[in-house]
């Protein structure tokens, strides 16, 4: 395996609490040293200076599709998505066909990613048999082979007696439960968020309220069960509240929020771009301000894509027949560098994307330290990039940015000690 030099870049490293010039020594997979003035002989060096060194990222909330929907994406084209992302870790969801749902399917999800070898893939397995909300999967045999956290993504779990069981046995496999926030009945058919929006153009409205009563709801159910619940793409400033007041009152809650809902508001929708069509809904600008506030002030722990991959025929439809989602592995850093490093600053950015998620799953990664695993993404803060989703590794290009001018760039990628992105490209 081969020794790597990272000489004279900014090392970010969130998890230490670390913003330091300094070189990096890399051999057998693993972090040696951190100083500044390394003079190991290497078989690679990587000059970085003008660079950023931090953890390699971790996406909490990717859609790989495989098995069952290979056109919109497989475990390889998502793994290569996620290194061209800066993504050295990816939680895939269990929304597949069949669900994720069955330890022998978790078994697969980590054989496949292995065989790929680019990211390390992290199972999240089914809350409930085929994800319908009625029967409680095997979560402890499921826990046994792998799986990180349980969810249901991409449908509400109605039954509040079925979610409180859930919780409880979660505590037995020792994993947290991801909660997709959206009361069924209050969403209804809904296709975009409800306001002034959706009234002019006719859609169908999914209401604030359809995610805030079930965020309310899991809140209590955590409080009564003392089991972790992480809220996925939280998009309200109702939810937000709602989190920042459990918090305080040390509740076992996280959540994460997506660039989209932190970026895109409902006045964009004018053009029917089903690009924007996604579960929870683009939501008002008042709600962006109170999910960058919410960011701001740490009720918002992570930023992760909800990577969700459709294809052409499932997205350039009218806009009630089009499927919910867009990608965002290859986005993500460069739209929140972009527009909230000034906000943030990058440590506490990007510990977004590495600290934090690393310690809500217990992974084994997410950190710059000796003797650590050498996941690293090197970024070129300074490098401008115009999104072009026809060069994306993703299968599908479903996203609304295309076109965007962005700040910085993902540079290179190194996983296990191996550089697997390199010069704009994945490196097989
Ligand atoms: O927009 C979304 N798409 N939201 C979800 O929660 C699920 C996802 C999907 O699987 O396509």
């Amino acid at each position: 395996m081969a020794k790597i030099l990272i000489k004279g870049g900014r090392v970010i490293d969130p998890a230490s609490n670390t913003d330091k010039k300094a070189d990096v020594f890399i051999e057998g997979g693993k972090i040696k040293q951190i100083k500044a003035g390394i003079s190991a002989s290497a078989n690679v060096a990587i000059d970085a200076s003008g660079l950023i060194v931090c953890p390699g990222f971790i996406d909490a909330h990717v859609h790989l599709r495989e098995p069952g929907f290979e056109e919109k994406e497989t475990i390889e084209s998502g793994s290569k998505a996620a290194v061209a992302g800066g993504f050295t870790s990816i939680l895939c969801m269990p929304n597949t066909k069949p669900v994720i749902d069955e330890p022998a399917l978790v078994d697969f999800i980590i054989e496949k990613s292995k065989e790929v070898g680019l990211a390390d893939i992290y199972v999240v397995a089914a809350l409930t048999k085929n994800s319908e909300g009625q029967e409680l999967s095997e979560m402890v045999h499921l826990a046994d082979a792998g799986a990180v956290a349980f969810s249901d993504d991409g449908n509400n779990v109605d039954n509040a007696q079925v979610m409180r069981k859930a919780l409880e046995y979660s505590k037995l496999a020792d994993k947290p439960v991801l909660v997709h926030a959206e009361d069924s009945d209050l969403a209804g058919e809904g296709q975009v968020n409800e306001g002034l929006m959706a009234t002019k153009l006719g859609l169908r409205a999914m209401p604030a309220l359809a995610e805030e009563v079930i965020i309310n709801r899991d809140i209590e159910l955590a409080k009564i069960t003392g089991a972790k619940v992480h809220f996925m793409h939280v998009s309200t400033a109702g939810s937000v509240e709602l989190i920042r007041k459990a918090k305080k009152d040390k509740v076992a809650v996280t959540c994460e929020v997506t660039p989209h809902h932190l970026l895109l508001d409902d006045s964009m929708l004018r053009d029917f771009d089903t690009n924007l069509k996604v579960k929870p809904p683009i939501r008002s600008k008042k709600d962006t301000k109170a999910l960058l506030k919410g960011l701001k002030d740490g009720t918002i722990d992570c930023i992760a894509s909800d990577h969700a991959p459709h294809a052409r025929h499932q997205k350039e439809v009218e806009f009630d027949y089009a499927a919910f989602g867009m990608v965002g592995l290859e986005t993500l850093f460069e739209l929140v560098h972009t527009n909230f490093e000034k906000d943030l600053g990058l440590l506490d950015l990007i510990a977004k994307v590495s600290a934090n998620p690393a310690r809500i799953f217990g992974l084994e990664a997410g950190a710059i330290k000796e003797n650590g695993i050498a996941d690293i993404t090197i970024i070129d803060p300074k490098a401008q990039v115009k999104v072009d989703s026809s060069k994306f590794y993703s299968k599908s290009q479903n996203t609304p940015f295309k076109g965007w001018q962005l700040k910085g760039k993902i540079d290179q990628v190194i996983k296990r000690g191996r550089v697997v992105f390199k010069d704009g490209k994945v490196v097989e």
